[in-house]
């Protein structure tokens, strides 16, 4: 393996040895940060943009745990030059955003906000005067509020108002942008807005998250055929939140536990798009999508054949029996209860090998061609001492990540791109600003960045 990647330049220096190269994960290999439109951009009131579910979410008394909202977020909005710039420094060479549904349509369909379109345009073309490859994603978590008010993704109208928002964007921004993922972590938006009400639009109801569900699959591969259809040469890949999942015991129940959860978390989404149908058997609570959800034709029309599929893992679950619960999944033994030592500021364990592990998981599937860490990072207590951000735990978790994506190469598993989250501390949506997932430290009163020491790493090993 490679030389020593070294941190030179510090005022108290630090080298810290990573044990590879840029070289060796291959010269077409993506090296990009990820973000997301409603955790970066802000103005939320400006030129047009209309209200999203998580803008009435976050009014929400006690919807977000600190209380902050995301109306300023990173000023994304007006600081994109300067922030797609601190990206390219540290040698990136793919930047990963989305686009507010509510930017482009305020009210959802209709009306076209042409200044809303008029920012992306922007971006975009700052990415590619900057030499950065564009990775748009259609879709991360922000239904315009006016359709959630239509019954949002239960309504079954919602894949007319999906196709009609993804046909205007990739007609309006094909001929640039190559790269797309049509949605990100279904499992999330679905779950956790529309069953645990924990995100937006804090439902809790199980009667309409099987149709939430079935909706999602369906405008998942209907987003890949849009985009398969208007842009030619196009990457189509769509994006997902997975972890490798283990029974607390060797115990019958905890087994069957940790059955119902892997397909909960690692199943529901990618086996429908494959051609394999939902992952009934083990939830059986799908069997509603067959019995009174679905309608002729969907079976055919949830398959389609992506040529990418992204990975965001952060953590493992081990679950075990629960009474409470007990068809749903389990119930997860928290990283407390189990001793573990190192956890991170959103309470999750840190346990970089599992990254290996979910790559072989979905490496099993006939079918995917590519995979790609679409997200990867960790957020953890950052201070700013004497202008300076020493994140030596990210640095090392991204270091420990990326010795897995680079064994995964070598056992053959086709991993062409990791994505860090994110560039810029942000809006860690119920959690508010408190975690800080960046490679920049972001004072978010003054909106002063700084790039933390794991961003000088990367700098270091992506100038390579
Ligand atoms: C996945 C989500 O896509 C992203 O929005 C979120 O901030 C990170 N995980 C960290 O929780």
């Amino acid at each position: 393996m490679g030389e020593a990647c070294q941190l030179a330049g510090q005022s108290n220096r630090l080298t810290l040895s990573a044990p590879f190269t840029r070289a060796d994960f291959g010269p077409d290999f993506a090296w990009g940060t990820a973000s997301a439109a409603f955790q970066i951009e802000g103005a939320v009131a400006a030129d047009g943009r209309g209200p999203s579910v998580w803008d009435v979410f976050q009014q929400k008394k006690g919807a977000i745990k600190t209380g902050e909202t995301a109306e300023t977020a990173c000023d994304f909005y007006s600081r994109y030059t300067d922030d797609i710039g601190l990206h390219t420094s540290m040698g990136f060479n793919a930047f990963r955003f989305s686009i507010a549904w509510s930017r482009v349509l305020p009210d959802g369909t209709g009306r076209v906000n042409e200044a809303g379109l008029a920012f992306y345009d922007r971006v975009i073309d700052e990415c590619l005067r900057q030499g950065q490859t564009p990775w748009i994603c259609l879709y991360h978590w922000d239904l315009p509020q006016a359709l959630e008010d239509r019954g949002g993704w239960a309504n079954r109208q919602v894949l007319d108002w999906f196709t009609e928002y993804v046909t205007l964007i990739v007609k309006a921004f094909g001929h640039k942008v190559k790269h797309w993922l049509v949605l990100n972590e279904p499992s999330a938006f679905t779950l956790l807005g529309y069953l645990v009400g924990m995100h937006a639009p804090g439902r809790r109801s199980i009667g309409s998250v099987t149709a939430v569900i079935h909706h999602a699959t369906l405008a998942q591969a209907e987003g890949g055929r849009l985009i398969r259809d208007n842009v030619p040469g196009a990457v189509v890949g769509t994006t997902f939140s997975c972890s490798p999942v283990e029974p607390f015991s060797a115990g019958k129940r905890d087994q069957q536990a940790a059955q119902r959860a892997d397909a909960l978390l690692n199943r529901l989404f990618i086996e429908p798009s494959l051609g394999m149908g939902y992952p009934t058997r083990e939830l059986s609570f799908l069997s509603a999508i067959q019995k009174r959800i679905a309608q002729p034709g969907d079976w055919e029309r949830l398959a389609f054949d992506f040529d990418l599929i992204g990975l965001q893992h952060y953590f493992r679950v081990v679950v075990e029996h629960s009474l409470l619960v007990p068809y749903l999944w389990g119930r997860e033994v928290s990283p407390n209860r189990r001793g573990v030592e190192h956890i991170t500021e959103m309470g999750w364990e840190v346990h970089p090998q599992s990254m290996l592990t979910i790559l072989r998981q979905f490496n099993q599937y006939d079918g995917i061609r590519q995979v790609m860490v679409a997200e990867s990072g960790a957020a953890f207590f950052d201070q700013v001492e004497f202008g300076r951000v020493v994140d030596i735990q990210r640095v090392g978790y991204h270091q420990q990540c990326l010795k897995q994506v680079l064994q995964a190469k070598t056992e053959g598993i086709n991993v062409t791109g990791y994505f860090v989250w994110t560039l810029l501390d942000n809006f860690e949506w119920a959690e508010g600003y408190r975690p800080r997932f960046g490679l920049v430290h972001v004072d978010h009163r003054t909106q002063q960045r700084i790039i933390k020491q794991s961003g000088l790493w990367f700098r270091a090993l992506l100038a390579e």
